[in-house]
């Protein structure tokens, strides 16, 4: 196991009804800045709930924050912020809310000239607002992380500080009985492969790691079909389950003291800066094509995904690792994802767009061991036509 340093302080209220938390999370002298999207909070009652438990407090809104959350929206917030001395922000809404709310955060207090440095240069957060999450979308796992990304010009850039981890989040697995098939779906794909990126690289021998990993991956396979099909999809049971496998899968926990790959992701984000496409959906369009690439360089880890994941016991190694990746492509078809470009209409002539973007963003050593090169990843990519 490698060395690792190991803290969330995030606290977690969860199940039904803890919405109402939120009135004593947030110090009743604080000034408050409700931040959400595009107005499903409305739709489903999760507004009123805050805005009930919120009558003691001084608080004003912003709104609008949409998926994959611009630059240009998230300044905005910062007149209000200055207008109102806001020294507290509460997000509600899906990982795009709440990390648009960390870039906030962040950008109200940045010292230098431009605050899209945090991304583009990858400038220090040294200050931040305090911020408390109100969680609608089980799938980031940006409640209990210090993770955010952000686009401008189609350009789709994260950035990380331990100072805009949200100090409390309040996960009611009710408030997800709202979410469109195709965001249940969204959600149980994009959690899935945060654990696989945190698992399927070579073994170091952290097995409290990777059996927590196998458990997540295990549950999500179990559960997320559910959450679609019409007998069991409004079972809260079901929903519960899925929403804290969310949490733990990007929490840091899993990932502490393993070598962690990330390539999938950084190449789905070109994919959602160039052609617009949902996050997760792009990342059930490379991962497979990671997985046959890199197949020697993860072939012990394939054989215990394999083995524990699939329970797959028969075959040579070489039939095991080729079934595991099919069972994982057969997992996202049932959870109604594309695993091809083609299924998205993109071809062969889209690589190069893809290529250049990710050299223009640095991106040109990645996977566990920064092997992945720019022609590696033009390999997936043509792999994933
Ligand atoms: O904007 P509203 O009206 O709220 O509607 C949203 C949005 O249209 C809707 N929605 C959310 N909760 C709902 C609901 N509709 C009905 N009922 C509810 N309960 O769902 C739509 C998508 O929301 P979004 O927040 O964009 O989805 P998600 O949570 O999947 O977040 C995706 C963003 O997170 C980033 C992605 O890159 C993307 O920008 N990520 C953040 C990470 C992190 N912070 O650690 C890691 C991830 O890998 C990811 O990169
Ligand atoms: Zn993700």
């Amino acid at each position: 196991m490698l060395n690792f340093n190991f803290q969330n302080p995030t606290k977690i209220n969860f199940g039904e009804g803890q919405i109402k938390v939120i009135s004593k999370e947030i110090p009743l002298d604080a000034k408050v800045l409700l931040v959400y999207g595009g107005g499903s909070i409305k739709g489903n009652g999760v507004y009123k709930q805050v805005i009930d438990a919120l009558s003691e407090h001084t608080f004003f809104e912003f709104s609008g924050i949409e998926p994959n959350p611009t630059y240009d929206t998230l300044m905005k917030a910062q007149e209000i912020i200055k207008a109102e001395n806001i020294d507290y922000l509460l997000a509600v809404g899906g990982g795009s809310v709440v990390d648009g709310a960390k870039f906030i955060a962040a950008a109200a207090l940045y010292e230098g000239d431009d605050a899209w440095d945090i991304l583009a240069k990858q400038q220090a957060v040294t200050k931040a607002l305090p911020i408390g999450a109100v969680l609608t979308l089980p799938a980031t796992g940006s409640e209990s992380n210090g993770n955010s990304v952000v686009t401008r010009d189609g350009n789709k850039l994260p950035f990380s500080s331990p100072l805009v981890r949200p100090l409390f989040a309040v996960l009611d697995p009710s408030v997800t009985l709202s979410l469109s098939d195709r965001q249940i779906s969204n959600g149980v794909v994009d959690a899935f492969i945060h654990t696989i990126e945190q698992y399927l690289t070579y073994s170091v021998n952290g097995k409290v790691q990777d059996r927590f990993s196998e458990g997540l991956l295990q549950t999500l396979i179990e559960e997320g079909p559910k959450a679609l099909a019409p007998a069991t999809k409004e079972n809260l049971e079901v929903r519960a389950n899925i929403m804290w496998s969310a949490t733990m899968a990007l929490n840091g926990l899993i990932g502490a003291g393993v070598p962690q790959d990330w390539s999938t992701h950084m190449i789905g984000h070109e994919l959602t800066g160039a052609f617009g496409i949902d996050h997760a959906r792009t990342l059930s369009i490379v991962l497979p094509a990671v997985m046959k690439v890199r197949k020697e360089q993860k072939r012990e880890k394939l054989l215990q995904y394999a083995t524990r994941v699939w329970q797959i016991t028969e075959g040579d190694d070489n039939a095991r690792i080729d079934k595991a990746i099919r069972l994982t492509e057969e997992f996202f078809e049932a959870m109604q994802v594309p695993t091809r470009l083609s299924d998205v209409n993109l071809g062969s002539n889209d690589i190069d767009l893809l290529i250049n973007r990710l050299e223009q963003h640095g991106m040109t050593a990645l996977g566990e061991k920064s092997d992945i090169t720019l022609a590696i990843s033009r390999e997936i990519l043509t792999k994933a036509l």
